[in-house]
């Protein structure tokens, strides 16, 4: 929520002058579970009201709804759904406008906070619907994915996809409430934890050096047992603490920078390359592997140039190749590394800005003095480690698949999603030609490279997320 303060004076003769500050006041609950009936924490904000629009994804809704209906009900406030597809292809102006719709025929009252569950997708297009609705109304969000939990839910970005540009169309429209349980990761699948864990690794790395031993102590058993929802209870309160002081540190970092004017910024780490390299292949990877293999890369460039040492590299690696994340990947290739640099130059206002650690994990310094050829030299030499140690680098679960999406990838990529929900006209409708995956799914800006004004390698755009 925000509240805005102005005088108007005039400074002169002919001319009026208008001098304001926003207070911006948003809070986080860690509470779990936020749906029991013992916890009225959220059912207490919506008792005045007497009832609850909620919006969740198709394939959220269904595992919650039980669960959800018997802790209103238990306080008397009745449920009105509105359940969407979910799924980066439905990151949507349609999408956003179907949730402004169900809050036009639910009658919202003015302050009154629409609540949305899910992960960082649907807290986003939410976000976005109330950001517009009314130029400004409230929301709750309860995110249900790790990604959510302590990345999109972190900061007040909302947004949605527009044509191939991804996150183009969006605010900084901040929740009245966030309630943090994390719960939800008892049903999540592995591989979106393990996609989650990599933004936790990109923190701690460059932001947290307590965060970076607890990973390193207990990162595969977090993982497959979903920080322990799922079995053991050691890992569980490790996991909690994690996810706490990972929380605080991304507020600390990104607070003071919510609009994000400064670009010097710790958690663009892992952010550099891996946008191009996310749509790259036919079946685009998963955000956390992609930028997982620009990080394992940054190290080894940090390494290259004297910042970190043989066991701190060795340590970093043998992390996330424990949890199965990605390293390499054969579209990794010196081309795609002189085209991504270029692309983030752009957004970066000329610079460079690799972040790298510095000395320690935890620390980081900004480079921006490194010639396309060393970068290149860099990349060979990462090669040849990954696969003297590791193999071809490769991840498990890689590759984004029908959650993810909102349309089975092969037949995507095949250009004929016809799945009953993605018909060719809606993806034409969309503007996604269906050519390959990494032209439909979303990407941020085309980046122009050469004569012709395509990049040479048949990237299309890049992939920019929340981060
Ligand atoms: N606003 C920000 O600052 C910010 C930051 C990071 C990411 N994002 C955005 O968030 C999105 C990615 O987040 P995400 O990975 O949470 O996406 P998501 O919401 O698409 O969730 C991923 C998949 O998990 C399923 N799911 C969610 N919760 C579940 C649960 N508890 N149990 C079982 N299945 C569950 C979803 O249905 C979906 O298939 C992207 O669109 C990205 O742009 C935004
Ligand atoms: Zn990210």
């Amino acid at each position: 929520m925000s509240d805005l303060t102005a005088k108007v004076t005039k400074p002169e003769a002919g001319s009026m002058q208008v001098d304001g500050y926003e207070a911006l006041k948003y809070n986080f609950h860690y509470t779990s579970p936020v749906f029991d009936v013992k916890n009225e924490k959220l059912a207490s904000i919506y008792e005045r009201w007497q009832r609850v629009l909620i919006i969740m994804d198709k394939i959220v809704h269904p595992i919650y709804k039980d669960q959800i209906e018997t802790y209103f009900k238990h306080y008397n406030i009745a449920i009105t759904w509105k359940v969407v597809n979910g799924g980066e292809l439905n990151k949507t102006m349609d999408t956003m406008l179907e949730i402004v719709d169900a809050m036009d025929e639910f009658g919202i009252v003015r302050t009154e906070p629409t609540l949305v569950v899910g992960g960082g997708l649907m807290t986003d297009v939410t976000g976005y619907a109330c950001a517009s609705y009314r130029r400004s109304s409230n929301f709750i969000r309860v995110p249900t994915t790790l990604i959510g939990l302590i990345d999109a839910s972190v900061s007040i970005k909302v947004g949605i996809n527009h044509r191939k540009l991804k996150n183009r169309l969006g605010a900084y429209h901040a929740p009245l409430h966030t309630f943090l349980d994390f719960s939800f990761l008892k049903t999540l699948p592995v591989g979106q934890v393990r996609n989650g864990f990599a933004e936790l690794v990109k923190i701690a790395s460059v932001g947290d050096k307590a965060v970076w031993d607890l990973l390193v102590k207990h990162g595969e058993r977090l993982v497959e047992t979903g920080f322990g929802y799922n079995g053991g209870e050691e890992v569980r309160e490790a996991g909690t603490k994690i996810c706490h002081q990972g929380i605080e540190t991304m507020l600390e970092l990104e607070t003071p920078n919510l609009h994000e004017l400064g670009l010097d910024r710790v958690i663009a780490f892992g952010h550099t390359w891996s946008p191009t390299l996310e749509l790259t292949p036919r079946i685009p990877l998963r955000h956390g592997h992609a930028i997982t293999i620009d990080m394992a890369y940054s190290i080894t460039l940090a390494h290259s140039r004297g910042l970190i040492n043989d066991a701190q590299r060795d340590e970093w690696f043998t992390l996330v190749s424990s949890v199965g994340l990605s390293m390499d990947h054969e579209d990794f290739t010196e081309e795609l590394i002189a085209v991504a640099t270029e692309a983030i130059k752009k957004t970066r206002d000329g610079k460079q800005r690799f972040a790298v650690p510095d000395g320690q994990f935890g620390q980081c310094k900004f480079l921006n003095d490194v010639p396309i050829s060393e970068l290149q030299s860099v990349l060979r030499t990462h090669k040849e480690f990954v696969k003297s140690r590791f193999g071809s680098g490769a991840g498990k679960e890689a590759f984004v698949d029908a959650g993810d999406l909102g349309a089975e990838p092969e037949a995507y990529a095949k250009g004929d999603a016809t799945d009953g929900e993605e018909t060719a006209e809606s993806l034409k409708r969309k503007n996604i030609k269906g050519n390959g995956v990494k032209s439909a799914a979303v990407g941020a800006g085309a980046v122009p490279v050469n004569g012709s004004g395509h990049v040479t390698n048949g990237i299309v755009g890049t992939a920019e997320c929340g981060c």
